[in-house]
Parts: C-alpha cells; sequence; structure tokens
C-alpha cells in the first residue's frame, strides 16, 4: 500500500487540519496553531491544533490549544492570529462561529508561556455592530494583527455587498480595535468573498495577501499616513489554491524574516477516497521577499537540515530512480523558445507521471493528467513567472503526495496521488536551455 503521507512537510497524526492559525514566535520557541478537527478526517467543528518547534522545520504535536466555549454558545474556533501586547504578553484573537448568531471576534488568553493552553474570554468582542457606517457585510472572519507606529492595525476578511473586501481596524493597546475602513475590495464581481487576509511590511512598501476561494492573491502598495493603501502591483502568491495552497499566514520573526506558511488542501484527492484517517499538511515555511515588483517566497535555509544526501551533474538528466521524498534544485539558463521538462513521480514506462514544464516566454506548467491512475484531480496549473536574463532558479520539492515547485522565487504547490508502486523515476529533458541539477534525498521532519 502506497504512503501518501508527507514526510517532512507538518501535519497532524491525524484528523482534518486547515489553516495555519496564530503563527507566533515566543521565547524561542515558534508556535503553529491550525484548524483542527479532533473527530475525524472532513470538516468540521473547528478547534485549534498545536505544534511548537525551534526552527519552523521539526514540530512538537502538543494537546489542542483552544476548543469552542459551547457554555457560550460557541460551535467553531475559526482562524486567527497571536502577537504581543505592548508589555510583552502573547494574546490571540480569531473569529468566533455560532450557529445562534453573526460572528464575531473574540480574543484567547494564553495560560502560561508554553502557550499550550488558550483561553477565551468575553471582555473585548468585536460585533457587526462597529461598523457604524456600514452595511451589507456577512462572512466576516479571520483577524490577523501587525504593530504599527505606536499601535497596531487589524485586517478581516469578508463579503461586503457581494464583493471580496478587506477591512481596517485600528487599536492603541492591542486590545480594543475600532473600524477604520476598507482597506482593499475585488475590482469585479468574481470574487465574491476574501478570506484570511493578512498584511505585512516589507521594507517601505505594504503587501496584502487574501484567499478569495480559489489561488491566494497578493497587492502590493504604500499606506498613507491617514490609513489609506495605494495599490502598486498585484498578483498571485501560489498558484494552486484550493488544488494545494491556500489560507497562509505571515508573521514577523524575531531575526526579522517575513515568514509564511500556507494550508495544503486534499481537495485534488476528488473522488477518490482511498485515503482515510487524516487531511491536510502545512507548505515549508518561507520566507516572503519582494523583487523587482514581485512578491516572492523562499524555502527557509532550516530546511536544509533535513537532507541527507546529494547528488549533482549536468542537465539533461536521464531517467533514473530517486523514490518520493526529495528536491530537485535546476540552476540554467533558458532561451525564449526554450523548454525544460521535469516528469516526476513516474513508472518506468512513463504511464504515471507528472510533468513540469517551464517554457522560456516564462509558462510554467503542472500537468497532472496522468499523475495517478486513481480518480484524483487531473487539472493543469500554469502561471508566468519572471526569468530575469533567462536565468532559471528551479526548485521542485516531492513528498509522497505534495509537489512544490519553484521558479525564480514563484510558486505552484499541489497535490498528486500517483497509484503505482514503482512512480519512483525522475527525468528532466531540454530544449535551448542548459543547466545543473541537484538531487537531495529529504529526511523525516520531526512531527
Ligand atoms: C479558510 C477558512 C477560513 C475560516 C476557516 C474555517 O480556509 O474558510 O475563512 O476561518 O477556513 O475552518
Amino acid at each position: 500500500m502506497k504512503d501518501y503521507r508527507p514526510g517532512y512537510h507538518y501535519r497532524s497524526k491525524e484528523n482534518w487540519i486547515n489553516d495555519p492559525c496564530g503563527l507566533i514566535g515566543h521565547h524561542g520557541v515558534y508556535h503553529l496553531y491550525h484548524q483542527y478537527n479532533p473527530h475525524g478526517d472532513k470538516w468540521g467543528d473547528m478547534h485549534w491544533g498545536h505544534a511548537t518547534s525551534t526552527d519552523m522545520v521539526n514540530w512538537k504535536q502538543q494537546d489542542i490549544a483552544l476548543k469552542p466555549d459551547v457554555l457560550n454558545k460557541e460551535d467553531h474556533c475559526f482562524t486567527g492570529c497571536g502577537f504581543h501586547l505592548p508589555d510583552g504578553r502573547p494574546v490571540f484573537y480569531y473569529t468566533s462561529i455560532s450557529d445562534q448568531r453573526d460572528p464575531e471576534q473574540w480574543i484567547a488568553y494564553p495560560q502560561d508561556d508554553t502557550l499550550n493552553s488558550l483561553v477565551q474570554t468575553q471582555m473585548h468582542r468585536m460585533t457587526y455592530d462597529m461598523h457604524k457606517q456600514l452595511t451589507g457585510i456577512t462572512e466576516w472572519r479571520d483577524p490577523s494583527v501587525i504593530p504599527y507606529k505606536d499601535g497596531y492595525l487589524m485586517v478581516l476578511g469578508c463579503r461586503l455587498n457581494s464583493r471580496g473586501t478587506c477591512l481596517l481596524y485600528t487599536s492603541e493597546d492591542g486590545l480594543h480595535f475600532t473600524y477604520h475602513s476598507v482597506l482593499a475590495s475585488a475590482d469585479g464581481s468574481e470574487d465574491h468573498s476574501w478570506e484570511c487576509p493578512n498584511i505585512m511590511r516589507i521594507g517601505e512598501k505594504y503587501v496584502l495577501i487574501y484567499s478569495p476561494y480559489r489561488q491566494p492573491l497578493y497587492i502590493i502598495g504604500t499606506m498613507t499616513d491617514d490609513l489609506r493603501f495605494i495599490p502598486e502591483a498585484k498578483g498571485i502568491v501560489d498558484e494552486s489554491g484550493h488544488e494545494g495552497y491556500y489560507a497562509p499566514q505571515s508573521f514577523r520573526d524575531k531575526q526579522g524574516r517575513q515568514l509564511i506558511m500556507g494550508w495544503m488542501p486534499e481537495r485534488s484527492r476528488g473522488d477518490w477516497d482511498g485515503i482515510r484517517g487524516w487531511a491536510g499538511c502545512m507548505s515549508l515555511p518561507k520566507e516572503v521577499y519582494l523583487e523587482d515588483g514581485i512578491f516572492k517566497m523562499r524555502v527557509i535555509h532550516e530546511v536544509e537540515k533535513l537532507v541527507s544526501s546529494t547528488e549533482r551533474g549536468e542537465l539533461p538528466l536521464l531517467q533514473c530512480a530517486v523514490g518520493d521524498q526529495y528536491r530537485l534544485v535546476v540552476d540554467g539558463k533558458i532561451e525564449t523558445d526554450g523548454c525544460i521538462k521535469v516528469d516526476l513521480l513516474s513508472t518506468s514506462d512513463g504511464s504515471e507521471k507528472t510533468v513540469v514544464k517551464l517554457h522560456g516566454n516564462g509558462r510554467l506548467v503542472l500537468d497532472r493528467s496522468m499523475s495517478s491512475k486513481h480518480p484524483t484531480h487531473r487539472s493543469l496549473q500554469e502561471r508566468r513567472v519572471s526569468l530575469p536574463k533567462n536565468h532559471v532558479a528551479m526548485e521542485i520539492y516531492v513528498d509522497h503526495s505534495v509537489v512544490e515547485i519553484c521558479v525564480n522565487g514563484e510558486w505552484i504547490s499541489s497535490r498528486v496521488y500517483p497509484s503505482m508502486e514503482n512512480a519512483v523515476y525522475l527525468q528532466v529533458g531540454m530544449q535551448n536551455a542548459k543547466g545543473s541539477y541537484e538531487i537531495s534525498q529529504m529526511n523525516d521532519c520531526e512531527k
């Protein structure tokens, strides 16, 4: 029986997980919380699962951190964030869901510095009626907070009169937030609701990311003194959306890095229900940076710790067996009419394979049409990537059912479920391109 469980991506030992929540560093420990259903491998009864790490790569799964306050008619603890108050105390804001009222934003306090147990309070609840001037808000959720000047900014996602929208709030003390304005909203009619907005400052710019039920998107801009966000560039955080990368959350760590993790869902399993007992994992931890006005991400250097061995050579790479837990790095040049083609998780006869193609005009394609004989999703994923000076820095992380592909900092992360035991071959071909490769076997991370 094939094992589809990722080895070096964080996942819960069992049950359903989604969105990363409350990412925070505290007293030298990174905390990853996430949406978690303790009762099974389908979405429902949302709690916050919890894991801790000193390097964002090896994790220790902890007990459930936050559970619905049923006495106060709370049914679910939805996505939220963690941050430090001016006195250094960590605090968490999240969306409280009840069948008997509209969504509200609630605070949860850790019981001690382990941050293992978060307990919600009825103080400082944020409710719909705080928006005196605004009508027509629904699906209001997923608070995210950053320090700003002497206080804090919070963003929340919603549907505002049928348009995906990000609302902005301000606070001096990190506990009382007041509504400020609409920070940004969907320009067309396509995105009806925005989930999981995050705002971050990178250099002189502000960057908003959000998940509009499809690929997570970004807007880079500047912030005026009266807190108007002036967009300058827009694009895709990761092409996959529900097929492999959704609801990313970002935070700044102690070293000043803007780190980011996304949820890698299982929607790509499609009608195939051959996997039981677990669903979802986290992407590799990455660092956000801006280059030539484009939002980019690089895997953090700590991931290097998981490398067990590396082989190097010049391209092309003839078919060889490499297994299903490795990293491929390609460093090369490509002509405008050139192509680099990677067949991975392939059988020796190629009857099952996942194909990545990078065209010299910047088209990056992930072809899953032959990824599995199971009735899993086969849709093609495709995006534009920048190829400054025809240079290609490609990284592909393969981890059983996970494939994360990066070219020059731009990503397609997806899920595939090969059916054949011997879908372990790799091959890299090319036309009007040249370069070298590195194949690194990856150890499991602790989890
Ligand atoms: C995004 C999302 C959030 C919500 C959570 C519920 O995947 O829908 O908007 O808070 O998941 O689990």
